[in-house]
């Protein structure tokens, strides 16, 4: 029965397809493969790099709550164009601190934190140097954020602040 016999013939060539075909299945299913970890930065960070959702609500509400959008662009969430947009604040700020002019100001932060910190309650330690419409005035920003913002707000406002341009 030369029939039968070509008919084995194909159901085994169908088998080799279907076994291939799962074959490949299984490699293309490799999203569940571990994602490759990655590398740990080479300094520890000295700072938190996690802001719970909570501490950004609060932070955006104090933002509000204490005028700081009337001159502070914030993409997406403020339009102020007085002092300097803080989208990259983190890194600015970076910047700013391993500067010689800030070294030679009376500015006195080492950290990011420590940064914006003083950048609202001692504005004028250190004066940034370029706003919107030309270099910074001094004695624009709010000088008395000290006595309004309570301490918890203070510190949603810098966790806040901390996540922009990291
Ligand atoms: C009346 C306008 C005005 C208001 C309101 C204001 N700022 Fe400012 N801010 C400035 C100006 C101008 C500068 C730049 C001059 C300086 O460094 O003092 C500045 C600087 C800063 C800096 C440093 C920015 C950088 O790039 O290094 C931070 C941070 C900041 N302000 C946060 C705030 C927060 C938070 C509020 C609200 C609690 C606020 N500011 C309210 C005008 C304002």
């Amino acid at each position: 029965m030369t029939n039968s016999k070509h008919h084995t013939g194909i159901r085994y060539t169908l088998l080799a397809i279907a076994a291939g075909v799962a074959l490949a299945l299984t490699a293309c299913g490799g999203g569940s493969a571990p994602e490759p970890t990655q590398a740990p930065p080479a300094t520890p960070a000295a700072e938190p790099t996690k802001v719970s959702a909570d501490v950004v609500a609060k932070g955006k509400e104090a933002f509000n709550k204490y005028g700081c959008q009337a001159c502070h662009a914030i993409q997406g969430f403020a339009e102020g164009a007085v002092g300097p947009a803080l989208n990259n604040l983190y890194t600015d700020a970076q910047q700013i601190i391993a500067s010689a002019e800030y070294k030679s100001s009376e500015g006195k932060a080492t950290t990011v934190e420590g940064y914006i910190r003083e950048s609202i309650l001692n504005p004028n330690a250190f004066v940034v140097a370029q706003c919107p419409t030309g270099p910074c005035p001094k004695g624009v920003m709010i000088q008395n954020f000290k006595d309004q913002i309570s301490e918890s707000e203070l510190e949603a406002l810098i966790g806040y602040l901390m996540t922009l341009g990291r």
